[in-house]
């Protein structure tokens, strides 16, 4: 088995404990360097790790061989490459892992959001990338599952993280209205709790979509549980959208601010987010990680001080 991330690599190690006991699955990892420390520490705890590039097929291929069962994931470089490249590397992959005579692909997908918003946002990049990956998989001979996952809660220690307005208070602000509802998953805890259901039960899932989420909170909610476990007082303010704008990095000011609007008009699975979330969420195994707790656990750095 193989797999692009720290965050998912981590999880596995812990959530699919079950499979690789049990000497149904030995784990090997594909860093591009495997010195690295975060490859080094891999090592110490049993798993395999082989030097391969996404860019490179020949050496995916290499890397592969003997795998029967490849967790890909691809990364977003926000340039001029961002959709050639990311939809090239997990091409790669994938007939990498055909190649190789890999049976089984598990693939990190996200939601079409072209698709689904019926063409009004089209910039949003990272997840067609993703999705379109999905489609070109579906088409290759090699049964396949995905792995969708929700908006990372790790978001509001980055990107989403509140600022301080001055008074002692804290502001989340972007376009989207307060009622907007986002679906949240703690990546680094509870992804292996699905990547292990698709691996216990391969059959079971072939096909399928496991759209992974512990729940569904809207703008309004977040920050009221950010206030209630930090003591502070953390708002929500939706503001113009070209206001929003100027907040987003060059590269990002068409692709964040589409989200936005697309996860306040469609969701984030599409309209159907709560029912998608909650079947995948009866096969998660074991609990999953609450916002609130998540908050408890990971304090957030941008509130202290
Ligand atoms: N933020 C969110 O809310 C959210 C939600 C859903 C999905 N996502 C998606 O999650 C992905 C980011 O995941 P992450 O945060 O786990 O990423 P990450 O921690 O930055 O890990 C990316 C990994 O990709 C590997 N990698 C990068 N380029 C590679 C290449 N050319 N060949 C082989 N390996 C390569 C790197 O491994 P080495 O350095 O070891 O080579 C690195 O460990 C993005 O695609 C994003 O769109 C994000």
């Amino acid at each position: 088995m193989s797999g692009f991330s720290p965050k998912f690599k981590e999880t596995w190690q812990r959530n699919i404990d079950g499979e690789t006991t049990e000497g149904k699955y030995t784990l090997r990892a594909i860093t591009r360097d495997a010195s690295s420390p975060a490859a080094q520490k891999l090592k110490t705890q049993g798993v395999e790790t082989v030097q391969a590039d996404a860019s490179d097929i020949d050496s995916l291929k290499t890397a592969l061989a003997g795998a029967y069962t490849v967790f890909a994931m691809t990364l977003s470089i926000y340039d001029s490459q961002l959709k050639a490249r990311e939809v090239a590397q997990g091409r790669n992959m994938a007939d990498a892992a055909v190649s190789a005579g890999a049976q089984y692909l598990i693939f990190s997908t996200l939601p079409h959001v072209t698709r689904i918003s019926g063409g009004r946002y089209t910039h949003v990049a990272p997840f067609d990338n993703k999705a379109e990956v999905e489609l070109y998989m579906r088409s290759l001979p090699i049964k396949a599952a995905f792995f969708n996952p929700g908006a990372f809660m790790q978001s509001f220690h980055g990107a989403l993280a509140p600022r301080p307005v001055g008074d002692g208070t804290f502001v989340i602000a972007s376009s989207a209205s307060k009622e907007t509802q986002f679906s949240l998953l703690d990546p680094v805890a509870d992804s292996g709790k699905y990547v292990g259901a698709i691996l216990a039960s391969p059959g079971m899932f072939e096909g399928k979509q496991l759209c992974a989420a512990e729940n569904q909170y809207s703008l309004e909610e977040i920050v009221a549980l950010m206030s209630r476990v930090s003591g502070k007082t953390v708002r929500y303010v939706q503001v113009e959208e070209s206001v929003f704008r100027d907040f987003l990095p060059p590269n990002g000011k068409d692709i964040y601010s589409e989200l936005m609007l697309y996860y306040q008009d469609f969701g984030y699975f599409g309209p159907e987010s709560k029912e998608l979330s909650a079947w995948a969420r009866q096969y998660a195994r074991g609990k999953l990680t609450s916002f609130e707790e998540f908050l408890k656990n990971h304090p957030l750095s941008s509130l202290e001080g």
